[in-house]
């Protein structure tokens, strides 16, 4: 019998039509284009308005996308993992939100938090399901509403964030296609460098909490930023080697978008020129969970059935990893 992996089929994505512009943000905070375009590479990001709007909504409208473009039935989907976070509460999962709200009535659903690495987990976690031959259909979610934990008086970090979500649908296959290989590391040591101080069972959320700002990002992002470059080029590389893979065997190089500097390190340790990094963080900024599966969202048309692919990612706790994908289909 041959093994069974984890092909993805079809990719899903959204995001939320405000584009909050660097011009725009010079009239918020005390910054201007040229430096972020310079240190970051943004340009612009999208920010989900509207009350009572969460996480689960982006999530549900990328779920959606994949519904209309497979021929996959929600009554088919056997689990969703949905990275975040931003979930839409404490709890219950974002994913069960998803389920509900997308009509997806068959699957076990459940959230993972790995801050911008969550999506490689996530995709990891989907991907063993199905090569376990237990599962069949699996949808992974990457979706964030940064928004709602960025304070835009903070010059340092209003700049970076963005809301988005991107969703892919995994299916069980015999050829040989889908997800290869995965490293994913973790260092909880780095967690003083990019946290929130405030909302968990550490100090629960109170009037003066609130009014320290503690329910927002902290990040010290010259410290990420060194941790970052090494962590993410070393995992992409290190992957490359133990698979035997060269530049010339790579198609593309799928990072994680939360500074351009960081990108093109990463590209440059893999020996990879420019035309084959996908880069769209000037358009959306850092989305956390929802920038990998963006970044295929917004490339699937170009992907070719055997192109390999190296996705790449670097968050808090400290997280990271990177995993090869042979991709399943033309676009
Ligand atoms: O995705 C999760 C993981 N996160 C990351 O990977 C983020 C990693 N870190 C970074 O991307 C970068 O560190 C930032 C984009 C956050 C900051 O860029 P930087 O080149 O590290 O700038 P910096 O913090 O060293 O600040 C340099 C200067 C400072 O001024 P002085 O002290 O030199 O006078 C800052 O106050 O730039 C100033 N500055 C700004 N100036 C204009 C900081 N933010 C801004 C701003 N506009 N928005």
């Amino acid at each position: 019998m041959s093994k069974i992996s984890a092909a993805i089929t079809c990719v899903g994505g959204y995001v939320p039509e405000y584009r909050l512009t660097n011009s725009i943000l010079e009239t918020m905070v005390d910054t201007n284009d040229e430096w972020i375009r310079t240190r970051t590479g943004i340009s612009e990001r999208r920010i989900l308005k509207g009350e009572g709007l969460g996480s689960s909504d982006m999530g549900v409208e990328a779920v959606k996308d994949i519904f209309r473009k497979s021929n996959v039935k929600p009554e088919e989907i056997e689990c969703l993992i949905c990275a975040t976070v931003t979930p839409d509460m404490m709890f219950p999962a974002t994913a069960n939100i998803i389920c509900d709200k997308a009509g997806i009535p068959n699957a076990f659903s459940y959230d993972i938090e790995a801050a911008c690495s969550g999506f490689l987990y996530a995709l990891t976690t989907g991907a063993a399901l199905i090569e376990s031959g237990r599962y069949k259909k699996v949808i992974v979610v990457g979706v964030d509403k940064m928004s709602s934990i960025i304070d835009y008086t903070d010059r340092a970090t209003c700049i970076i964030f963005g809301d988005g979500a991107g969703a892919l649908l995994l299916e069980a296959n015999d050829e040989g296609y889908g997800i290869q290989d995965s490293l994913l590391k973790s260092d909880g040591s780095g967690r003083k460098y990019l946290h929130m101080k405030a909302g968990g069972s550490v100090k629960p959320a109170t009037a003066e909490t609130v009014a320290a700002k503690e329910h927002f990002v902290y990040q010290e992002g010259q410290a990420v930023f060194k941790f970052a470059v090494k962590g993410m080029a070393d995992v992409s590389f290190e992957l490359m080697q133990r698979n035997n893979l060269t530049a010339d065997d790579i198609a593309w190089l799928v990072p994680h978008q939360a500074n351009l500097r960081i990108i093109e390190a990463t590209a440059n340790r893999m020996n990879l020129p420019n035309e084959k990094v996908m880069i769209n963080i000037q358009k959306y900024g850092n989305t956390t969970g929802g920038t990998l599966p963006l970044c295929l969202w917004d490339w699937e048309k170009q992907l070719k059935k055997g192109d390999n692919l190296i996705l790449a990612a670097f968050g808090g706790g400290f997280t990271w990893g990177a995993t090869w994908i042979k991709w399943a289909y033309n676009g």
